[in-house]
């Protein structure tokens, strides 16, 4: 008996890089993996390589609520109803902010913000009624410290905080709880195009020294969505080599 037998799971952006790490050590614990990302091939592949059964990739962009809306749907035909939702997509228009446009802003908060409430808000009245649910959001570092060249991302990962918190207080009579995971560097597609005079000088950041893997963020995500967890709600978890503190 693993603890998540039985439970289905949503992963955003789960065909690659953290979501993926996530995918799969929630598969591990034996929920049954809905891979959600924006092409349904990737998504597709990635559900395929997962340990277990019944696992399922769909195409959906998260920044659009009809396709969100719709992807909720097959997922719950297809698998059973939702318990714990993991809203990983994300996006990055890096800028320093005199330069930043309208688009760079409006194409992040989308994905990064917007894309938690609709996928949240499609999922929500199932797990109230059902009584059960956990949501993590996958915030940043940055959305608790702040970053220069990353206003529209940063807005958008501090955004994800404050509507965690605010979901946990009204959800929690519900059964459902709420939290956020916030990652310092992890190696990623997301951080490949750093230069390696900025990863050096990012190491010497980070007390324990070193960028981490998906694979830290997964065995965090793992924790939380299970009984382990069950008297944590409206945190903010940082797992960043303690960069933060
Ligand atoms: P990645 O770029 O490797 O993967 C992003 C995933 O999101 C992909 O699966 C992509 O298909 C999906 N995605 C993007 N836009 C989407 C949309 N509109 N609809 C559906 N899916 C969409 O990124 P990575 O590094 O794995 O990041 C995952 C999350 O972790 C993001 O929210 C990111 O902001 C956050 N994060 C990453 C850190 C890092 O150092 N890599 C640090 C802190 C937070």
């Amino acid at each position: 008996m693993k603890e998540l037998d039985g439970q289905v799971a949503l992963v955003t952006g789960g065909s690659r890089g953290i979501g993926l790490a996530i995918a799969e050590e929630l598969g591990r614990a034996g929920a049954k993996v809905a891979v959600v990302a924006r092409n349904e091939e990737g998504a597709t592949a990635a559900a395929a390589a997962l340990e277990g059964d019944g696992h399922k990739g769909y195409g959906c962009d998260v920044s659009d609520s009809n396709d969100a809306n719709e992807a909720v749907e097959r997922v719950e035909e297809d698998l059973g109803p939702i318990e714990i939702l993991v809203n990983n997509a994300g996006i990055a228009r890096d800028n320093i902010f005199i330069r930043m446009t309208e688009d760079e802003w409006d194409d992040v908060l989308a994905v990064n913000l917007k894309g938690a409430y609709n996928m949240t808000r499609a999922l929500a009245r199932g797990m109230m009624k059902r009584r059960r649910g956990v949501v993590l959001n996958i915030s940043s570092v940055v959305g608790v410290v702040g970053n220069a060249g990353q206003a529209n991302y940063a807005a958008s990962k501090a955004g994800l905080i404050g509507f965690t918190k605010s979901l946990a207080k009204e959800l929690a009579p519900r059964g459902i709880r709420c939290n956020v995971i916030a990652p310092g560097f992890i190696t990623t597609d997301m951080t490949a195009e750093l230069p390696e005079s900025a990863v050096e000088e990012l190491h010497s950041r980070i007390p324990l020294g070193r960028f981490g893997d998906p694979g830290d963020v997964g065995g965090l995500a793992r924790f939380l969505a299970g009984p382990g967890a069950r008297y944590i709600t409206g945190q903010v978890v940082a797992v960043d080599g303690g960069m933060a503190i």
